[in-house]
């Protein structure tokens, strides 16, 4: 009987969390609860950008984060929600610069054995400056994912070297404090010649982006 209203208790839950999650219209004088407020996402890491110096959660403090948890080798999923995501945030930057400013967009590695400093330094830079590639040992990466409740498993190839990294396809908002916000709309892959992506990712970040009170 217990188990049955818990159950009952967490479908009402997870139907609400589903529904605010698809109430994406943007709204000027949005005073709603951020649709991930709560939700026990991010929190402290550890990491190393594409420059190897150390990169941790509070380099991002005072800023909007965006992340995404991927790998360089990925063939096409990572690069066409990256590309989504900072085209995203480049409409979003045209209608309100100030705001666009606060927004860190980052990237980070789940397969550090092969995406080095120097590897992830060229895929970033090709997604244009603004974008902060991050990576590790992989005990740093697996805490990082696992507060991010990001996971991923390697996926053997024809070759050693030529595996793929199966992984969540997860970009998140954070707030100025660390705090989840929402989740960026990503699609499908095969929708990738949509401009419906990065609209609707300027307007979850219009939504949410605000010059600090
Ligand atoms: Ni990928």
């Amino acid at each position: 009987m217990a188990d049955s209203i818990m159950n009952i208790a967490s479908s009402i839950t997870l139907a609400l969390a589903l529904a605010s999650l698809s109430a994406c219209s943007p709204s000027p004088s949005n005073t709603a609860e951020p649709p991930l407020a709560g939700a026990s996402i991010g929190g402290p890491f550890s990491l190393v950008d594409q420059d190897g110096a150390v990169f941790t959660d509070r380099d991002l403090n005072g800023k909007y984060a965006i992340v995404y948890f991927g790998y360089t080798y990925c063939p096409d999923v990572c690069p066409v929600d990256l590309q989504k995501l900072m085209r995203g945030l480049a409409a979003f930057e045209k209608s309100d610069p100030a705001a666009a400013a606060l927004v860190q967009p980052v990237f980070i590695s789940v397969d550090p054995a092969r995406d080095t400093p120097p590897v992830l330094k060229t895929f970033v830079r090709s997604f244009g400056p603004r974008l902060i590639g991050l990576t590790g040992t992989d005990e740093q990466v697996a805490a990082a994912a696992k507060a991010y409740a990001a996971s991923y498993h390697k996926v053997a190839g024809s070759q050693p070297d030529a595996y793929l990294m199966a992984h969540t396809q997860i970009a998140y908002l954070m707030g100025p404090n660390g705090e989840p916000i929402a989740l960026l709309p990503l699609d499908d892959p095969s929708t990738s010649q949509d401009e419906a992506s990065p609209a609707a990712i300027a307007a979850t970040l219009a939504q949410w982006v605000r010059p600090a009170r």
